[in-house]
Parts: structure tokens; sequence; C-alpha cells
């Protein structure tokens, strides 16, 4: 073995690699919750990240063993890692937990389904793999969510003397609904998460439906523990279930939104709004779940139950191209599209576009729609957390009113204060959409204050350090 005490499991790493024409390779450094949580305990803890290579560039980076000593990109074969990544983990899992079979895609679970299944082992195996191989003696090892679903009994079968946790960042499905699986394939994935010592969730929510998927598919026994977490007995090994609510990165964020390219982008955005106009600001990954196109129909019902807001609003919508291997995702990001020029079609003027729609990855201009919003709407189907509801309140210069579905994660938070939807029904958004437009502005900031201080209540270092302390 080599010598780590800490690893983070993952697909997606910390790092991409792009590779050019004259065959140069050029990395790309990510965000988010883990980049944070590690480096909460430094570049001296020898921690080490196991993550998949996911596109060509990745590939060449490994054979090229390009990265540092903290981070291993494992060059999984193309075939598997698609069939893994795009077909399992996209295409069934993340459709399982965010309930949008029927609506986007038949679930059909036939003999290629169970060769895409294989690699979704396979892969599973190429991480347990290179975890037992890199692990310390007693190491803590922190697996994360849906593609990693089998990797944590995988792992304790190769290490025993491992401390293993997994965290899901999806919603977990209920039940009936997580039945629609076949038997076998339902069970391995419990089983497989079962494998770890701790499973943890970002919500309560979650945390339970998971644990009803092991009463109910396994028989397994629903208890508590002494601490008062709540455990799951299957086959006399006991896992508990966690639940760390990931807020936002309150100092980071309000650095990061006060830079240069992001008053630039303000500048720009102001310009293009216009003068005295209100804005709904909306941020997502161009995703199923996301609801982007209700949220985009609630709004051309707004305009038409208030026609007084015509030529006085305008929504922004931002979404980053996310997943766009899948034929249902590119049909989605043109159907998004297709609604947002009906609606500039319909309602615009020579002096005022009612929407502006962009979908590319420009974190700094999302910053600045941040700061300016006087709504933000965040209306997903369902949702693991939704850290765009918490970053908002906290940079926004001047208050802002945020419009939720109680069925995002972030519900559970932020429901207090904000205006609550379901994210079905339009007539319920639209009127959230008015209300929050016509809310006084002391009631706003109110709100906003307390939202900022709910959704900064863990930030990622101590969401991360808190899985850790729990594994002792
Ligand atoms: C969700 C998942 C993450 C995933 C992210 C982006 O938040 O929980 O695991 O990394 O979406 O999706 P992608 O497929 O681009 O990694």
């Amino acid at each position: 073995h080599r010598a780590a005490p800490i690893l983070v499991a993952s697909n997606r790493g910390p790092v991409s690699y792009t590779l050019g024409e004259n065959g140069t390779l050029t990395a790309k450094r990510g965000g988010g919750g883990l980049v944070s949580g590690l480096s909460a305990i430094g570049p001296d803890a020898g921690a080490v990240w196991v993550c998949a290579a996911m596109s060509e560039g990745d590939r060449e980076a490994v054979r090229r063993g390009e990265g540092d000593a903290q981070t291993r990109m494992l060059g999984i074969e193309p075939d598997v890692f698609a069939a893994a990544y795009n077909s399992i983990a996209n295409s069934v899992l993340w459709f399982v937990h965010h309930l949008l079979f029927q609506t986007h895609l038949e679930p059909l679970f036939d003999e290629d389904f169970r060769q895409d299944w294989a690699s979704y082992e396979t892969y599973n195996a190429a991480f347990a793999d290179a975890l037992a191989e890199e692990a310390a003696e007693g190491a803590t090892v922190l697996v994360q969510d849906y593609h990693l679903s089998l990797a944590p009994a995988m792992l304790r079968e190769r290490r025993p003397d491992l401390r293993i946790g997994h965290f899901s960042h999806t919603p977990w499905a209920p039940p009936d609904y997580y039945r629609l699986l076949p038997d076998d394939i339902g069970a391995q994935l419990l089983t497989g998460i079962l494998g770890a010592d701790r499973a943890a969730f970002l919500t309560h929510r979650w945390a339970e439906a998971f644990a009803a998927c092991c009463a109910d598919v396994l028989g397994a026994d629903v208890g508590h523990d002494a601490a008062g977490e709540v455990t799951v007995t299957h086959e006399g090994r006991t896992t508990r279930i966690g639940v760390h609510g990931l807020g936002a990165d309150a100092d980071f964020l309000r650095e990061r939104s006060h830079r240069d390219d992001v008053e630039e982008r303000l500048a720009a955005l102001r310009s293009e709004i216009g003068p005295g106009r209100r804005t709904i600001v909306r941020v997502d990954r161009t995703e199923l779940s996301k609801n982007i196109v209700r949220g985009f129909l609630a709004y051309r019902q707004l305009l038409t139950e208030h026609p007084e807001w015509r030529g006085r609003v305008v929504h922004i919508a931002f979404a980053y191209p996310s997943r766009h291997d899948l034929a249902v995702y590119r049909e989605y990001t043109a159907e998004v599209q297709r609604v947002a020029d009906e609606i500039n079609a319909d309602f615009g003027t020579a002096d005022w576009q009612p929407l502006l729609l962009h979908v590319k990855d420009d974190f700094a201009r999302s910053l600045a729609a941040y700061r300016l919003a006087d709504v933000a709407l965040v209306n997903p189907i369902r949702d693991g957390m939704n850290l765009v509801a918490k970053e908002i309140p906290v940079v926004s210069d001047d208050g802002v009113v945020l419009v939720l579905s109680r069925e995002a994660g972030a519900f559970e938070e932020l429901g207090d204060d904000s205006l609550v939807v379901n994210p079905y029904d339009l007539r319920s958004t639209a009127r959230a959409l008015h209300d929050a437009l016509t809310m006084p502005t002391d009631e706003r900031a109110e709100r906003t204050k307390r939202l900022a201080a709910a959704a900064t209540a863990l930030p990622p270092e101590q969401w991360f350090l808190a899985q850790l302390s729990e594994l002792g």
C-alpha cells in the first residue's frame, strides 16, 4: 500500500484537461465543496483524491503522467466509462433519484442495460482497487455520489481495516419509486452503500428515504444508535446514516463577487437590462431536474396576468451546458432555448427584451447576476440541495426574495424565509414571482439576512471536517 491517511473518491475530479490541436494539454481547476473541504485540511495532510478521466484530454493526461501527488485520475476504458457514467449513473440512477422517469425517459431495463450495468460494476471496482492501493492502514475514505454506489462494499472487501464514508449529493428516491429498478440491482446499490460505516445525505428527507428503501427492499432493520443517529442493520453489519447540509462558502463568494471581472460583467448586465427595471434571476446547469421550462412558462403567465410588469422586469437565465453526450439533455436545452425565444417574440418590444437566456459556462457573470437579482427563482422538480439558492442571498447587493421549490433540499433550511412553490404548479409559481416583485423593501432585507445566515450555517470546510470526525 501507499500511505494516504485520508482519501476522497468521486467521478468528477478537481481538475480536467483539454487537448489542443498541437498536442498541448490545458488543465482547468474546478471548485465545489470537496475542493474547499480538502483545502481546510491542507496539502500536508497527505490526502489523495481518486477520480475518473472523463474526456480524451483527461485520458491523455493520465498517459503522460500529468498531475500532482494529491490527485489520482483513473484512465478507465472509454466504453466502460461511457456506459457507467452516461448510461447507468446519469440515465438511470439520476432519473430514479430525481423522479424523472416517465416525464423525460421511459424506464426500460433490457439486455443492453445489463451490459451497461456490468460496466458500472467494472468502473466501481476500478475505484475500489485504486483506493485500496493508496490507503494507509486504518485510513478514512470518503466516497462521493451515485456514480460510486458499489465502491464502499467493494472497498471493504479489499480493505476491512478502512473507515469508509459515502455521501450522496442527490436526493434519494422513496421506496415505491425506487422499486422501478430491477430487484437485484436495487438491492445491489443499497448493499453497496451499506458497505460504508456511515452513509450521509444533504437533508433528513433524503436520509429517511434511503433508510426506508433499505427496510423495504432489503428487509434491513432501521434503528437509532446511542448518539441518536439513524442506523441500518443488514446481514449483521450496521451502517450509520448521517445528514450534513452543505452550505455556501461566504468568505470565498463575497471576495470573488467583487473582483474586477465580476464588476465588468455587472456593468454590462445593467446596461443590457436597462434603467429602472426589476430582475428575476435563475442560474442552473442545463438539467432536466432544474425545471427551467416550467420556470419560463410561469414567467410568461406573470406577464400575461400582470401586464403592468411588461417593460418593467427582465428575467435573466444563465445555464451552464451539461451532460450533452445524452440526447435527452440536448433536446431539453433546445426546448429551453425555444421557449425563451417564444416569450421574447411574443412580449418583446423595441426597447425591452423580457428574457435574457445565456447558455454558457461563465461563473463571473453568474456572480454579477446574483448581486443584482431582485428575485431569485429556484424551482427544481427535485434537487439534492441547490447551492444557488444558498449563494444568492449571501452575495446580494440590495436584498433578494427567494422563490423556492419545496422539492429542493435547500427548502429544509431556507423554506421559512422563502416564497415556497410546488414546481409543477405554474399558477402558484407565477403568483410567487408577483409577490416577490412587490414585497416591501424592509421585509425583503430582513428575509435576506436570515436566508444568508441559514445558507452559511455549514460552510464547505466544516461540512468536510464533520464527515471525517464522524468516522472517528
Ligand atoms: C450533481 C452531482 C455531481 C456532479 C454534478 C455535475 O451535482 O451530484 O456529482 O458532478 O451534478 O454533473 P456532471 O455530470 O457534469 O459531473
